[in-house]
């Protein structure tokens, strides 16, 4: 009998980050052959792949020798060269998300324009063109100003509530403004979309603040939606991955305003920080699904199997240097949490080092359980 696994594609990632490596943990179920492109062969992803290209995400003849070694190809960052793989498209390399998708995304400028063309509801924006503060005083306070490309972890967004507030813009090229909404909450739904366009999306989760550290960085699911607000984030998750026609896992963050209205903020094509808490907590996990959608197996199952909270785990503000994580062992003794470390050899502040996520009887019982665990571990380099 053949070894079905061998009949299965052979899967590139761009970028060796650590959603690369998770998908691997995934795609290692299956045995899967993959190859990862990173500038770093010591990058999180490289010790489960089985072949690392050493080079830089835009590197033409890196990114080739990748498309050498795969018949799919995804990946782990939205700052791809999407003129290079629309190339390698068209020779007929599987490239999901399609380069066409990702190009749309890049620029969130041509984001809004694809979701206003969808009917899609989203903040009022408009282009920032000629002077900062005619602008401003022309499209009216608060608003805030975002670069199109290459933002993220919130660089690149300027909440701008007056005139006196011209000191905090940022830079005016390349940017675009929008209305400052009035914030309930803020939620994230992800959605696999697969090739022949079926969707399944997961429950949606609820950012929350650390009441302590006052730090928008814990997510809780069930986000505590009625029913009918949970079924309206899911559907118009939905139309955002149809907008885009996304192929593979979406996560697609979503406002609630003060008037109970959502509003479609932005996306991520690809599988995302809101995301995380689906290894442990639902049937099929993001990675799974983004496996299953880019492979064109089955989708699978996102329903929840516990209330769940995840916290990211960042580098200690003592500086930068190789990791050292300390109390571990602490952490590991609360009940029900699930430890990631990405294997990042640098630690420096606030760098993304990993994360926790809790399972518990509620949400608010998994947030306290994160909260603690993550309350004993510290991330700090070798000589502090
Ligand atoms: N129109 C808006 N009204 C109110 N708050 C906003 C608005 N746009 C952005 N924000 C706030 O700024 C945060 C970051 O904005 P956004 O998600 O657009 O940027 P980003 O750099 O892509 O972020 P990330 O990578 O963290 O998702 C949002 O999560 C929200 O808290
Ligand atoms: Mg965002």
């Amino acid at each position: 009998m053949p070894d079905p696994t061998l009949s299965l594609p052979r899967l590139g990632i761009l970028g060796g980050g650590q959603l690369a490596k998770m998908l691997l943990q995934e795609a290692g179920k299956l045995s899967l052959d993959v190859t990862v492109l990173d500038p770093s062969p010591d990058c999180p992803a490289a010790p489960l792949a089985k072949h690392v290209v050493v080079g830089g995400y835009h590197d033409a003849a890196a990114i080739r020798d990748l498309a050498g070694h795969c018949d799919v190809l995804t990946y782990d960052l939205e700052h791809v060269d999407t003129a290079e793989l629309a190339a390698l498209e068209a020779q007929g390399l599987k490239v999901f998300p399609s380069p066409a998708s990702m190009a749309q995304v890049q620029d969130k400028l041509v984001q809004r324009q694809v979701m206003e063309k969808a009917g899609l509801p989203i903040p009022a924006y408009a282009q920032l063109t000629g002077a900062r503060e005619a602008a401003f005083a022309a499209f009216g306070y608060p608003l805030v100003q975002k670069t199109r490309r290459a933002g993220y972890d919130g660089k690149g967004v300027a909440v701008i509530k007056s005139a006196a507030d011209l000191t905090k813009a940022l830079p005016p090229e390349g940017c675009l403004l929008e209305r400052c909404v009035d914030l309930e909450a803020e939620l994230a739904v992800m959605v696999v979309r697969a090739q022949d366009g079926e969707m399944r999306s997961f429950p949606a989760v609820r950012m929350v603040m650390d009441p302590r550290a006052n730090l928008l960085d814990a997510l809780q699911v069930p986000a505590g939606l009625t029913p009918a607000l949970e079924a309206e984030a899911k559907a118009l998750a939905e139309r955002v991955a149809e907008a885009f026609k996304i192929v593979g896992v979406v996560g697609v963050e979503l406002f609630l305003d003060k008037a109970g209205k959502l509003l479609v903020n932005e996306l991520a094509p690809r599988p995302h920080n809101s995301g995380h808490y689906t290894i442990e907590a639902c049937a099929s996990s993001q990675y799974s699904q983004h496996l299953r959608a880019i492979l064109g197996l089955p989708l699978g199952d996102p329903r929840l199997l516990s209330p769940a909270a995840t916290v990211n785990l960042l580098g200690g503000p003592e500086g930068v240097g190789p990791t050292r994580v300390r109390g571990l062992a602490e952490a590991l003794a609360v009940p029900g949490v699930h430890i990631h470390l990405y294997g990042k050899a640098e630690t420096r502040p606030f760098r993304k080092m990993g994360h926790l996520t809790a399972l518990a009887e509620t949400p608010q019982a998994a947030l306290e359980r994160a909260l603690k665990a993550r309350d004993a571990i510290r991330i700090l380099p070798e000589q502090a």
